[in-house]
């Protein structure tokens, strides 16, 4: 078995279908164009956009019925390492709707299927199978069901073998594995660490200090927040250092988070220190916006973006 030293863990994969409508209006009937699929779900993007910034990261999921025949398919096609979890239920799709007319996109997200304690039992046997990888990136919405207290479970085994963990998630999942502690990075953006501490958050000084509480409650090492075209704040015991986001034409923001946290991870991976991981990562979000529907960060796009970034002193904002 080939050892990867990144594995994501997706607990809640998506077939993406994208299609538009000449115009968006109730009870006619609306034809769409032709289907286009993409893989979906936070972690699978996360090594997807690893695999185009010209690293590897083995994506684990659980995966049901056709739907999910076919997402894995499209990954293979990309030439992503999968560790496909058989589960019962099928594997959810998620539809993004373009309004030709007007060009605004709905984005309609489907629940998953529920995952029954056999098959999380399955999904932690088979992450405990894996050679232990250096690190383990738990991205995305976790299904409905999901047995309290099982990504902790998860993070604690992944933790007792070595690896380090990173986690991009919100809501009860964003606090379930922060309670756990230890953790390398979170990568909440703003409106998720709020949601974390319960009160809106009023200006840099207050942010700072937010990360800072939770560093110093040893619930993780790094805290980036994610501050869309504002770039992302870096906060570590010895760094806090606003990393601003490079000006591009926006096209899509769909795949910025993720393809943020990818190219973090390929340069820690490469033993990079966290400023020049979180500059990379800025690069790469940034790099997202600039290409159309899903499409994640291109490397070329990254690597300019990032060689601007340290050509230019970042100012606190
Ligand atoms: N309008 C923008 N202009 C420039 N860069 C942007 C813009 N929006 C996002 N980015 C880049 O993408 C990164 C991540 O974006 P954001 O803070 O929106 O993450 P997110 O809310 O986790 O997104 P996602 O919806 O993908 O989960 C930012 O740190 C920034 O580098
Ligand atoms: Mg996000």
């Amino acid at each position: 078995m080939i050892a990867h030293r990144i594995v994501t863990l997706t607990l809640n994969p998506a077939l993406d279908l994208a299609t538009g409508v000449p115009r968006l209006c109730p009870n006619d009937k609306l034809r769409c164009s032709a289907p286009v699929y993409a893989p979906g779900g936070g972690g699978i993007n996360v090594a997807r956009a690893l695999r185009r910034l010209g690293g590897e990261a083995l994506a684990l999921f659980p995966v049901g019925g056709s739907t999910g025949e076919h997402l894995v398919e499209l990954l293979e096609a990309e030439g992503v390492a999968c560790e496909a979890v058989p589960v019962a239920g099928w594997t959810r799709e998620c539809i993004n709707l373009t309004n030709q007319a007007d060009g605004q996109q709905y984005r309609f997200v489907l629940p998953g299927s529920p995952l029954s304690d056999a098959e999380q039992t399955g999904l932690l046997a088979a992450l405990e199978a894996l050679p232990v990888p250096e690190f383990l990136v738990i991205s995305g919405s976790l299904p409905e069901g999901l047995a309290a207290g099982f990504l902790a479970r998860l993070l604690r085994s992944a933790q007792q073998r070595g690896s380090r963990c990173v986690v991009d998630s919100s809501g009860s999942a964003l606090r379930e594995a922060l309670d756990c502690g230890g953790l390398a990075l979170i990568k909440p953006n703003l409106e998720e660490l709020a949601a974390l501490v319960g009160h809106p958050i009023a200006g840099p000084e207050q942010l700072a200090r937010v990360a800072w509480d939770l560093l110093a409650e040893g619930r993780c090492e790094a805290v980036l927040v994610s501050l869309g075209p504002q770039g992302a704040l870096l906060v570590t015991p010895h760094v806090c250092e606003r990393i601003p986001a490079p000006t591009v034409p926006r096209r899509s923001t769909v795949g910025a988070g993720d393809s943020l946290v990818a190219a973090m991870l390929l340069k820690l991976a490469a033993g990079a220190d966290w400023r020049e991981a979180a500059r990379y990562g800025v690069a790469a979000g940034t790099a997202a916006i600039m290409v159309e529907g899903s499409e994640l960060c291109r490397r070329e796009d990254t690597e300019r973006l990032y060689g601007w970034l340290n050509g230019t002193p970042a100012p606190l904002p």
